[in-house]
């Protein structure tokens, strides 16, 4: 093992895989992360100008950054504790017409699969006639087993609430990042995941540290990494003057709230749900 590059509360200018090599067993809590999507820097019929990355090109062979994903994957279960969750981003692509799942090497790796998440982006810059307008990205919530038990525990009634779609615009491309997260999604996983204080996130793909700031706003120690020196330095200005961001972080705890347990709701044999979304062409409803 390399010298180890992890303290916390720090982010490392550097390689991803070189990085986590570096780093001892079981000591991240949390992973909230998006890696490049290897987009080939397609520009043909685009609404909006391709997204381009400061310090690499997006475009490797697809069979290639497969097997970086595996082994990017597969550090972060080595270092994350047992009982420890990493959060995925991705999308599906095509290539000449051949659907790309992630699930094609998110099976390969060791993660236990435990959710996917559909996060509903609203709109996306990409627009072409091939398919029906993509707007959708997925969230994949990959679980390291504690004692062999593969499901583990359960989230708070608050938190589960939520569906399994979550409709959040991507963030505007105000900086010289082309795409970060917006700061609910990364909130709305660390609050949900994290049920004691001082835990370690990591984001091994940080770009402007937006999961960084995140976890440091709701109480925690964060660890990025990234390749590109600019976007560092973008994330330590951001860590620098967090708590302009807090407003937005408070909405989102606030959507977390709930008038009574699921425990609660059981004994007490409630079955209707109000937090279902309500349907304008709802077939069930008297007339
Ligand atoms: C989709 S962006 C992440 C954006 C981030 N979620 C945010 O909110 O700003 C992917 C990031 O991976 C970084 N990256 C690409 N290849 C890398 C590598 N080999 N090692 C470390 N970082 C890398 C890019 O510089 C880019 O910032």
């Amino acid at each position: 093992m390399n010298n180890n590059k992890f303290t916390p509360n720090s982010i490392v200018v550097g390689d991803v895989l070189e990085t986590l090599r570096s780093i001892p067993n079981d000591i991240i809590d949390l992973t909230v992360t998006s890696p490049p999507y290897n987009k080939r820097n397609k520009s043909h019929g685009w609404l909006v100008t391709n997204e381009k990355y400061s310090h690499f090109d997006d475009h490797i062979p697809e069979e290639k950054y497969q097997q970086l994903q595996i082994a990017v994957l597969d550090e972060i279960f080595r270092i994350t504790k047992p009982g420890g969750s990493l959060f995925y981003n991705h999308k599906h692509r095509w290539t000449n017409g051949v659907l790309i799942n992630p699930f094609s090497w998110l099976v390969n790796t060791k993660w236990t699969i435990k959710q996917e998440l559909i996060w509903d982006r609203v709109i996306a810059a990409n627009m072409r006639g091939w398919r029906f307008w993509q707007i959708d990205e997925r969230i994949y919530w990959l679980y390291k087993p504690k004692d062999n038990y593969l499901i583990g525990k359960e989230l708070e009634s608050m938190h589960a609430k939520f569906a399994s779609i979550w409709h959040m615009r991507p963030e505007h491309r105000t900086n010289s990042h082309p795409a970060p997260f917006p700061i609910e999604l990364p909130t709305r996983i660390i609050y949900s995941i994290l049920t004691s204080k001082n835990c370690i996130v990591m984001d091994p793909f940080c770009g402007t540290g937006t999961t960084l700031v995140a976890a440091k706003l709701l109480g925690h120690r964060y660890f990025g990494i990234d390749v590109s020196p600019e976007y560092v330095k973008h994330a330590i200005e951001r860590l620098e003057k967090s708590e302009d961001e807090k407003n937005r972080l408070q909405k989102e705890k606030l959507k977390h709230v709930i008038e009574d347990s699921f425990a609660a709701r059981k004994k007490r044999g409630t079955i209707s749900w109000p937090y279902g979304p309500k349907l304008d062409n709802d077939s069930t409803k008297k007339k």
